[in-house]
């Protein structure tokens, strides 16, 4: 999945200009060659369980890779976590300088978007990725969720506050390569509210123990295997489930979501098999 994501990112970035204009240059460079594909895979696994074309999967997952890569460089500005390294090289801006890097985030997300618009689907079809794409970056998910992390720095939080910031800044966007997925096949319609009602319990689940897992090896990894800072959300006194709950409480209580996942996927039978397989890479990560 990591190649197949890696080529239909590179069919999927623009073409059309120089590789030499600084912005397409760093297009390719936040987006190729790194990162484990979480996203392109979940919606791999949910658009296969009802025999989505792998070639329509493979453009929405390039979205959303797109769209999940801009939210790292964004995350790493100075004005953000003022990061370093990411994917084991230097970070947008540290590469680029930083308004290329807020531009690179930019343009990301209008060739995400363009990505979607030009896709061979029906109207409505479209129209729904696109809509699914621009909620779960939007208030109401990733950007919402940065600022709730961003006005915390040095406070502190209640388990269910930080529940609300995962899933607003990481959950939404992992629910919706999930749904995305669902969306690039034509599902049976007597099973559209069941299908739907779990794919979207999985992807809250999944979703929010990314993150957990993320404030997890955060602490307990380090920074060659991470490809990124270790230890830095404690030295930015960021609140995170390790600061709320510990290492311990924090790794039951991604089991626990790990294992909500699975029940939700129970109404789907052995079709969910790879999805599952999913979840249970989520949580035992260990980058
Ligand atoms: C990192 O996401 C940012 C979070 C939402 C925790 P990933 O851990 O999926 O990053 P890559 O794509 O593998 O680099
Ligand atoms: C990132 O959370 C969430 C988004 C990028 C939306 P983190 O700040 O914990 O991610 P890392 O640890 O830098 O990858
Ligand atoms: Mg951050
Ligand atoms: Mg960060
Ligand atoms: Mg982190």
């Amino acid at each position: 999945m990591v190649a197949r994501t890696e080529r239909a990112l590179l069919g999927c970035l623009p073409h059309h200009v120089s590789d030499a204009h600084p912005l397409v240059d760093g297009m390719r460079y936040v987006t190729l060659g790194g990162g484990k594909r979480l996203r392109a895979m979940l919606c791999h696994a949910a658009g296969e369980l009802n025999s989505a074309p792998l070639e329509t999967l493979d453009e929405a997952a390039a979205a959303i890779e797109m769209i999940h890569a801009c939210t790292l460089v964004h995350d790493d500005l100075p004005a953000m976590d003022n990061d370093v390294m990411r994917r084991g090289k230097p970070t947008a801006h540290v590469r680029f300088g930083e308004a290329n890097a807020i531009l690179i985030g930019d343009v990301l997300q209008t060739q995400a978007f363009l990505t979607l618009a030009g896709m061979n689907l029906p109207n409505s079809r479209r129209i729904a990725l696109v809509r699914e794409l621009a909620r779960a970056i939007g208030t109401e998910g990733a950007a919402g969720g940065q600022a709730i992390d961003l006005a915390c720095v040095g406070g502190q939080m209640t388990l269910a506050q930080l529940i609300e910031m995962h899933r607003l800044k990481t959950g939404a966007l992992i629910r919706a390569a999930v749904r995305m997925g669902a969306l690039c096949a034509v599902p049976d319609e007597s099973e559209h509210s069941m299908l739907f009602q779990a794919l979207d319990e999985y992807g809250f689940s999944v979703g929010l123990a990314f993150q957990v897992v993320d404030d997890i090896i955060d602490v307990t990894s380090n920074s060659m295997t991470l490809g990124k800072t270790a230890g830095k959300d404690t030295v930015a006194g960021k609140p995170t489930s390790v600061s709320i709950l510990g290492v311990e409480a924090s790794r039951r209580f991604a089991l626990k979501l790990y294992q909500d996942a699975e029940a939700a996927l129970e109404p789907l039978g052995a079709r969910a098999a790879r999805l599952s397989q999913i979840a249970e890479f989520a949580i035992h990560r260990v980058r």
